[in-house]
C-alpha cells in the first residue's frame, strides 16, 4: 500500500517510508508537530494545477474568449488571492470582506465579479469606487440603488444580471421549473428577468454587459450546465431581437463536483467547457449572435482537493454494541459541513497511514453539542490518544465557514509548495478571541 496514491481521494496525498501521510511530499505528522493542531494545510501546487486546467479548457475549446473567476467564498485569504492573481485568474467575491481582502493585495479590479443577493449600500459603494469589473445585480431594488450610487460618483458601472435559468441540477432527471423558488436572481419564466433588462437599458449609470447563472454546487453531471447555457443564449438572443441590446458576456457560475469519498465520481474539469462550448457556438451561429465572452466561477473544485485538516486525538470511547467515538481537538467550529449537510469525508490516521483501516468510528469534535461530528461510520486505522487524524479534501467551505463557537480559536492555515511550508493564516490566539469585547 505504501506510496500508492490511488488509496486517497486527492492525488497530492501519499505515504512515506515512515508510514506517515504526506501532502505535496511533506510529512503531515511533522507539519502537525511544527505548527500544532487543528491545522489546515493547502497544497499550492495542486491549487495552481486546478486553475490551469480550467484556464486551458477555455483556451482549448473556446479560443481563450473567457475568464476563470475563482469563487473565493470557498476559501479566501490574502495568500489565496495572490496565488489567483499570479495565475491570471479572476475572483468572484460576495461581500465587502472578500472584496477588501482582494483589494489589500492589489488584485486587478477588472477581473472581479461582485455577487450577493442583498448587497448593502456600503458594499455597492466600495465596488463602484474601486471600478470592480462586473457587479452581478440580483434584484430590481439593487439595480436602482446601484444606479443612484454610480450617478453620485459620476460612473457608469458594468453590471450583469443574475438569472434563475430554471435548471435544477440536483435532481437526477433535472427539471426546468424547480429553481423558481430561490432567493437568488431574476426568474425567466415569469418575465421578471426581461422587465429588469428593459429597465437596465433605460438607466444612465449602469451598463448591462452580461448575464449570469449558477445552477448549484458539487454537480457531477455536465448536461445541466449545457442546458443552462442553452437557456441563457436563447435569452441573449431574445434581448437582441426585442430590445436591440447586445449582451456581450455570459457567466455560467461554478458548481463542478469533487471527490470527497470513493463514492464520488467527478468529471475531469476540462470536460465542462468542452461540452458547453459546442452548444454555445452552435446556438450563436443558429441565432446569428456574436459569441459571448464566457466566465466560469469554480470554487470547490479549485480549493477542496488541495486541502486537508489535521487534528490530534484526545480520547476514544468504545460504547459496546453502539459505536466508538474518537474525539479530536477541532470539530464543527472548523468544519461545520457534517453538522450542516451530513457531508461525507475520508479520514486517515496520519501516523499510521500505511496500516489498514480496520475500525469504523465516529469522529467527534470538542464543541459542547452532540451534533458536533466530523463524520459517522468512518473506516479508520485504530486510533489512540495522541494520534494525528487527517480529514481529506477540506480545502473548500471549511475554513471559510469556520466559527468561534465555544470561543475556540480558528486554526492556522499552512500552504505547502515545492516541498516547503509557510503560514498563510496565523492561528488565532486567546487575545484574538476577546479583541472586540468592551
Ligand atoms: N458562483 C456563485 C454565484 C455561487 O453562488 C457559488 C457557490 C459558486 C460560484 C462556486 O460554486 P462551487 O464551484 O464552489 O460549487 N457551503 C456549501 C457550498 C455553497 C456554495 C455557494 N455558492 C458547501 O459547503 O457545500
Amino acid at each position: 500500500m505504501k506510496g500508492d496514491i490511488k488509496m486517497f481521494v486527492s492525488k497530492n496525498l501519499s505515504v512515506n517510508e515512515k508510514g506517515d501521510l504526506t501532502i505535496g511530499g511533506l510529512d503531515t505528522v511533522e507539519l502537525a508537530g511544527k505548527y500544532g493542531t487543528p491545522l489546515y494545510i493547502m497544497d499550492e501546487d495542486l491549487i495552481r494545477e486546478h486553475c490551469r486546467s480550467f484556464k486551458q479548457s477555455i483556451d482549448k475549446y473556446y479560443g481563450g474568449k473567457g475568464l476563470v473567476c475563482y469563487a473565493s467564498k470557498a476559501f479566501c485569504c490574502k495568500e489565496m488571492c495572490r496565488v489567483m492573481m499570479d495565475e491570471g485568474i479572476g475572483l468572484d467575491v460576495v461581500s465587502e470582506g472578500e472584496l477588501y481582502t482582494a483589494l489589500s493585495v492589489g488584485f486587478p479590479m477588472d477581473k472581479i465579479c461582485f455577487h450577493g443577493n442583498n448587497k448593502t449600500d456600503e458594499e455597492l459603494l466600495l465596488a463602484v469606487e474601486n471600478n470592480v469589473g462586473r457587479i452581478i445585480v440580483d434584484n430590481i431594488f439593487e439595480l436602482e440603488r446601484l444606479n443612484d450610487i454610480s450617478k453620485k460618483k459620476g460612473i457608469k458601472a458594468n453590471i450583469m444580471f443574475r438569472i434563475k435559468p430554471g435548471v435544477d441540477a440536483h435532481t437526477h432527471d433535472f427539471v426546468k421549473t424547480g429553481q423558481i423558488d430561490s432567493k437568488f436572481g431574476f426568474a425567466l419564466e415569469t418575465g421578471e428577468a426581461f422587465e429588469a433588462v428593459k429597465k437596465a437599458v433605460s438607466l444612465e449609470n449602469v451598463n448591462l454587459v452580461g448575464l449570469h447563472c449558477h445552477i448549484g454546487s458539487q454537480i457531477f453531471d455536465i448536461d445541466p450546465f449545457v442546458l443552462a447555457s442553452e437557456i441563457m443564449i436563447n435569452f441573449i438572443s431574445d434581448i437582441k431581437t426585442k430590445l436591440g441590446h447586445k449582451i456581450k458576456e455570459l457567466d455560467l457560475g461554478g458548481g463542478f463536483g469533487i471527490k470527497y469519498t470513493e463514492d464520488d465520481t467527478p468529471v475531469p474539469y476540462d470536460r465542462y467547457m468542452e461540452k458547453v462550448s459546442v452548444k454555445v457556438k452552435e446556438l450563436c451561429a443558429e441565432k446569428d449572435i456574436e459569441l459571448p465572452f464566457i466566465l466560469i466561477e469554480p470554487g470547490r473544485s479549485i480549493a477542496a482537493p488541495a486541502g486537508i485538516t489535521l487534528y490530534t486525538v484526545g480520547g476514544v470511547k468504545h460504547i459496546p454494541n453502539i459505536r466508538t467515538y474518537v474525539s479530536v481537538d477541532g470539530g464543527m467550529c472548523d468544519n461545520p459541513r457534517y453538522a450542516l449537510y451530513k457531508s461525507k469525508y475520508d479520514a486517515v490516521v496520519a501516523n499510521k497511514a500505511s496500516k489498514p483501516k480496520d475500525t469504523v468510528v465516529t469522529i467527534a469534535g470538542k464543541c459542547c453539542e452532540s451534533g458536533d461530528l466530523i463524520g459517522e461510520c468512518m473506516p479508520l486505522q485504530e486510533a489512540v490518544p495522541g494520534d494525528i487524524i487527517a480529514v481529506l479534501a477540506t480545502g473548500a467551505y471549511n475554513y471559510s465557514m469556520s466559527s468561534n463557537y465555544n470561543r475556540l480559536c480558528k486554526p492556522a492555515v499552512v500552504f505547502v509548495k515545492n516541498g516547503e511550508s509557510r503560514v498563510a493564516v496565523k492561528r488565532e490566539t486567546l487575545e484574538d478571541i476577546i479583541r472586540n469585547d468592551e
